[in-house]
C-alpha cells in the first residue's frame, strides 16, 4: 500500500529485544509495557494509538465503515507518525498531534471496526514493522506475537475476566465518569467478538506466548511476572523476524 507510512522521531535504545504483548482491551497492556518500557530502556510503541489514528480520520472524512476499497484509498493518504514526548508517545496524524483524541469512545469503536480489514491491517503491520526493525522495543498491540513480530524473545498474551477489564477500564475514566460500569463492559465484550472472530489476525496468544491471567493478580505481581520474563531472555541473541 502506501509508501507514506511515514517514520518514527523515536530514539533507539541499545538493548535490541524485542518484547511483544498482546491481549484484550483492558488487561492491563499499556501499563506493563510502560513499565517494561522503562525499566530495560526500550521504546514503547503502542499500535492500538495508530489503529485509533486511522479510525479518527475516517470519522472525520466520514467514510462509511464497511467499504474496505475507500478504506484503503484513505489510508493511501495517510502518515501516521510516532514521537517520544514528555509523557509518553505522541501521535501524529498527517503532521497533526491527535494524541489527546484517540480515547473518545467513538474512535475506540471505529478503530475496532475499521481493523477487521486485510488491507489496512497490511497496512499497518509493515508500518509497525518498520518501526520495531531495529529492536529495542515494547510493542502492545493483538496480533504482535503472532503476525507483526513472529519471532519477538519475549510474547506476553495478558488476559483477565470482562468484568474485571470493564471495571478497570472505568476506573481510568476519573471522577466524573460519563458512562456506567455496565456500559463499558457491555462495549468491551463487544469489541472483544469483533477484535477475536475477525478473518484477519484475530486476538489470539501466539503458541509460544506466556498467558498471564491477571484475574486475581494485584498490577504489583504482574510487573513482576512480566520483568521476570524478560529479564530472562534480555540476552537471547538471534535479531527477530
Ligand atoms: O489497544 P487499543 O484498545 O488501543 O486498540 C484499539 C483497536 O485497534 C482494537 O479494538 C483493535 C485494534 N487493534 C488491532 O486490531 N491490532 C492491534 N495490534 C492493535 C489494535
Amino acid at each position: 500500500m502506501s509508501e507514506k507510512l511515514g517514520s518514527s522521531q523515536l530514539a533507539r535504545p541499545g538493548s535490541s529485544i524485542i518484547v511483544a504483548i498482546d491481549g484484550p482491551a483492558g488487561a492491563g497492556k499499556s501499563t506493563i509495557a510502560r513499565h517494561l518500557a522503562q525499566r530495560f530502556g526500550l521504546l514503547n510503541i503502542e499500535t492500538g494509538a495508530m489503529y485509533r489514528a486511522y479510525a479518527l480520520k475516517a470519522l472525520r472524512a466520514a467514510m462509511p465503515l464497511d467499504e474496505s476499497s475507500a478504506l484503503e484509498r484513505l489510508a493511501d493518504e495517510t502518515t501516521i507518525r510516532l514521537e517520544a514526548g514528555e509523557s509518553g508517545n505522541r501521535v501524529l496524524l498527517d503532521g497533526e498531534d491527535v494524541t489527546g483524541l484517540l480515547r473518545d469512545p467513538l474512535v475506540t469503536e471505529t478503530a475496532s471496526r475499521v481493523s477487521v480489514f486485510p488491507a489496512i491491517r497490511a497496512w499497518m503491520v509493515k508500518l509497525q514493522q518498520q518501526l520495531g526493525e531495529g529492536g529495542g522495543v515494547v510493542m502492545e498491540g493483538r496480533d504482535i506475537g503472532t503476525v507483526v513480530f513472529p519471532g519477538a524473545q519475549v510474547k506476553i498474551f495478558l488476559d483477565a475476566a470482562p468484568e474485571v477489564r470493564g471495571q478497570r477500564r472505568f476506573d481510568q475514566l476519573g471522577p466524573t465518569p460519563d458512562q456506567l460500569p455496565e456500559e463499558v463492559i457491555r462495549e468491551m465484550r463487544a469489541r472483544d467478538e469483533r477484535d477475536r472472530n475477525r478473518v484477519d489476525s484475530p486476538l489470539r496468544a501466539a503458541a509460544d506466548a506466556v498467558l498471564l491471567d491477571t484475574t486475581h493478580m494485584t498490577l504489583e505481581e504482574v510487573l513482576q511476572a512480566a520483568e521476570a520474563l524478560v529479564t530472562e531472555r534480555i540476552d537471547a541473541a538471534p535479531t527477530p523476524r
